[in-house]
Parts: structure tokens; sequence; C-alpha cells
């Protein structure tokens, strides 16, 4: 593990944001993403309905929130802030969104992730080339900055997130976790092949106790997929490994699922090797 990616956060500062964030709201039912035009959103929807006893989980913040759920709750908010927070997507594409790419529209185009990438590397990582090519940089040049400077960066003429999207505590979530919260793909997914480096044996441990509540033991339980086009963990992990490590990190916007921030960036690499071995259909 590389030293650059284990953080120390300033304790006067975090004080500050737990008062921060002890004001933000909790939503109520994710009717957001049915009412988008995004079928895929809609069917995502259908296909989990949150429980009453998660949503606090899902949408609610801890009276002293740690530093390790707010890069978590951070890393859900670029991953898909709308179902993250339960809110409406915008109109249309992103303003930034390029013209050039006609493969993607509407909701995605608003989300961190499909200008920046799963490795937050841009158009010097994954989204060099296909479906979500935009040519727009990464984020890891913030690695380290001020974590506020995000609520100006959403303001600004290229993102044009208004603070009714994203909240000024939010966009301060967001500034954590990719100024303090990023961890390097390179490290642990080759990025030609997929091929993860971690130790599948120790990864089957904490499946099987952890992840299995909800998954399965072979991660079938839960179905994503559409029809015969089925989609379990093992089809995700071994399709995309980087957006993968993203969620097994920070949890899974809008769903009760859990968040292995807390531990070694190891155990989620682990966790990683070891789901790419489960069924794929
Ligand atoms: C539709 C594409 C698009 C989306 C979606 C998008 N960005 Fe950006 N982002 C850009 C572009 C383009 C730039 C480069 C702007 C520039 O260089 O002036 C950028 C730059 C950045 C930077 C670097 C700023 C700097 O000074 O180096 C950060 C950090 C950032 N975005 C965060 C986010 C976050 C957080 C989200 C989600 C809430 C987001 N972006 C969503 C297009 C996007
Ligand atoms: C408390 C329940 C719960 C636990 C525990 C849990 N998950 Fe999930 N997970 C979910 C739910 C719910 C979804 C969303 C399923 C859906 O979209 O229908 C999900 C989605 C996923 C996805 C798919 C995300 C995508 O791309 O759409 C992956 C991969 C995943 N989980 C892996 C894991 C791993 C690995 C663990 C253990 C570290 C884990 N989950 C633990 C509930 C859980």
């Amino acid at each position: 593990m590389k030293n650059k990616l284990k953080y120390v956060v300033n304790s006067v500062s975090l004080v500050g944001l737990a008062v921060a964030f002890s004001i933000a709201n909790i939503g109520g039912l994710n009717q957001s993403a049915l009412a988008s035009s995004d079928e895929e959103e809609a069917y995502e929807a259908k296909q989990h309905k949150l429980g009453e006893r998660h949503r606090e989980y899902v949408y609610g913040v801890p009276d002293v929130p740690t530093a390790e759920w707010v890069m978590s709750s951070g890393g859900r908010l670029y991953d898909n802030w709308m179902n993250a927070l339960d809110k409406e997507a915008p109109e249309g594409n992103h303003p930034a969104w390029p013209a050039s790419n006609t493969k993607k529209q509407g909701a995605n185009t608003w989300r961190c992730k499909a200008c920046h990438g799963w490795d937050y590397k841009g158009v010097s990582g994954k989204y060099a080339s296909g479906s979500w090519k935009t040519g727009i940089k990464g984020v890891t040049q913030m690695h380290g900055t001020t974590p506020s400077k995000m609520v100006t960066i959403l303001r600004d003429d290229t993102h044009r997130y208004t603070s009714e999207m994203i909240s000024d505590v939010n966009a301060t979530r967001l500034g954590m976790f990719i100024s303090r919260g990023l961890h390097d793909t390179d490290a642990y997914i080759d990025r030609k092949t997929g091929k993860t480096n971690g130790v599948a044996s120790r990864g089957a441990k904490i499946f099987q106790n952890i992840c299995a509540s909800c998954h399965g033991f072979q991660g079938t339980k839960l179905n994503w997929g559409k029809g015969d086009d089925v989609a379990f963990v093992g089809t995700e992990a071994n399709a995309n490994p980087w957006e993968v490590l993203h969620k097994i990190r920070n949890g899974h916007p809008g769903h009760e699922m859990v968040a292995m921030r807390p531990f070694p960036m190891e155990t989620a690499v682990d966790i990683l090797t070891y789901i790419r071995t489960l069924p794929e259909k």
C-alpha cells in the first residue's frame, strides 16, 4: 500500500465539519429514479425498494460524523448524487457533456464519475476510450487541497451544480472524498486486463461473513440485471473492477449496502479479488 493513500485528518477541521453536517437533511421516499427519464435507473428502483429501517442509514447523517463516514458519503455522491440524496435528475445533458459523445445522455451525464471516471483519472484513465469517452481531465490533482474548495468548483461555469442540487455541506463531503479519500486504482487493478492483486482467500472470509448477508454466498441473491441478462456481484466485479472497488469502499448510493471504508485498502482489494471468482451468470 502506498503511503500517500493514508490521509491524516486534522481534528480541528473535523469538529467544524461535524457541526456543519449535523444540519443536513434526511430525505423521503426514493421516487426520483422512477420519475427520471433514465430507463435503467427506473428499472433499478423497481428492483429494490428501500425498507423503512434502512432510510436513516441511506439518507441520514450521524450525530458526530467520523472522517471515514464523511469520505464514504462523498464517495457515494461522486458515484450518483441524485440517488444518494433522493433528488430528481436535472433536465437534459450536463452542460459540460461534449456533443461528440452521443452514447450516453440524460441523468447519467450529471454523475461526477461520468466525466471523471471510476479511477478518478478522467481522460488519463479508463475513460480515454469507450462509451464514456469525454476527453475531460481527472480529479486526482485535487489531492490534499481544502475540501471546501469543492463548493466553488461545483458552482463554476463548467459544473453549474446549484445548491438545490448539491448543498454546500454535500459539496464539502465531496471535497473530503476527493482531497483525502481517493485510492490509486493502478496500484490494485491492471489497467489493461482488469486483473486485481488482492488475496482471494482473505477476501472469501470477509465476503462470507459480511457481504453474503445481502448477496448470498454465491453473490447471486441480488440481481440488478434485466431478464436473461443477469447482473450479480461476480458479473460486475469482472466487467468493471474499478467501479466495484469504489462501491466496496464507499457503498452503493440509494441502497443500504455497507461501506468498507474504515478498513485497510487491502481488505477491499482482497474482497474484490475473491468476488471475481463468483458466478457471472
Ligand atoms: C459533464 C462533465 C462533468 C461532470 C459531470 C463533472 N465534471 Fe468536474 N470537471 C469537468 C471539466 C470539463 C473540468 C475541467 C475544467 C477546467 O479545466 O476548467 C472539471 C474539473 C473538475 C475538478 C478539478 C478542478 C481543478 O481546479 O483542477 C474537480 C475537483 C471536479 N471537476 C469535480 C467534480 C465533481 C465533484 C463532480 C460531481 C458533482 C463533477 N466534477 C462533475 C467536467 C465535469
Ligand atoms: C446490507 C446489505 C448489503 C451488504 C451487506 C452488501 N451489499 Fe452490495 N448491494 C446491496 C444492495 C441492496 C445493492 C443494490 C442491488 C440492486 O441494485 O438491485 C448492492 C449492490 C452491490 C453491487 C452492484 C453495484 C452496481 O454496480 O450496481 C456490488 C458489486 C456489491 N453490492 C458488492 C458487495 C460487496 C462486495 C459487499 C461486501 C463488502 C456487499 N456488496 C455488501 C446490499 C448489500
